[in-house]
């Protein structure tokens, strides 16, 4: 069984700490022994705090992510995680590049590959609600088909 799991976007403060946070919670839920992060590709966010809408769309659920914090990924990571989990095309292409071949993409499990779209660059609250809606559901089916079948 694949025992930790790192969830890689560009800022890691919209994105990856949505899929961090819900990966977590399902853990916790299962009472699953795993190691769950999230980092970006990109530093320009590192020490923040996810952004006031994905903490906001988060609270709504129930989720709690306001204590996480933006951290870019280093080539460490690349080597201690059994499986990296990419929110898009980019940061799959920019996590091979590193060397990563445990990297799978987040949109194949349940939206047909699709990217997980960036809502920084689109900014209003019901992209968060559309993003926060994907990544539930792919994280849940990414449990279920590779983690834990229940
Ligand atoms: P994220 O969104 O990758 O979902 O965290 C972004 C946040 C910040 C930037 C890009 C994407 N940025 O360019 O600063």
């Amino acid at each position: 069984m694949v025992s930790s799991l790192l969830f890689v976007c560009l800022g890691n403060i919209c994105r990856s700490p949505l899929a961090e946070g819900l990966a977590k919670q399902y853990a916790d839920k299962y009472g699953l022994d795993l190691v769950i992060d999230s980092c970006g590709t990109g530093n320009w966010h590192v020490g923040e705090p996810p952004c006031e809408d994905s903490i906001r769309v988060a609270k709504m659920h129930g989720l709690d992510i306001s204590q996480q914090r933006s951290r870019q990924i280093t080539q460490k990571d690349i080597e201690r995680f059994e499986l990296i989990i990419a929110l898009d095309e980019k940061n799959l292409r920019d996590l091979k590049a590193m060397g990563a071949k445990n990297v799978v993409k987040l949109g194949d499990y349940g939206y047909k590959g699709e990217d997980v779209p960036d809502p920084y660059f689109f900014p209003g609250y019901e992209g968060f609600e559309k993003v926060y809606e994907m990544i539930e559901l792919c994280v849940e089916n990414l449990f279920k088909s590779s983690i834990n079948p229940k």
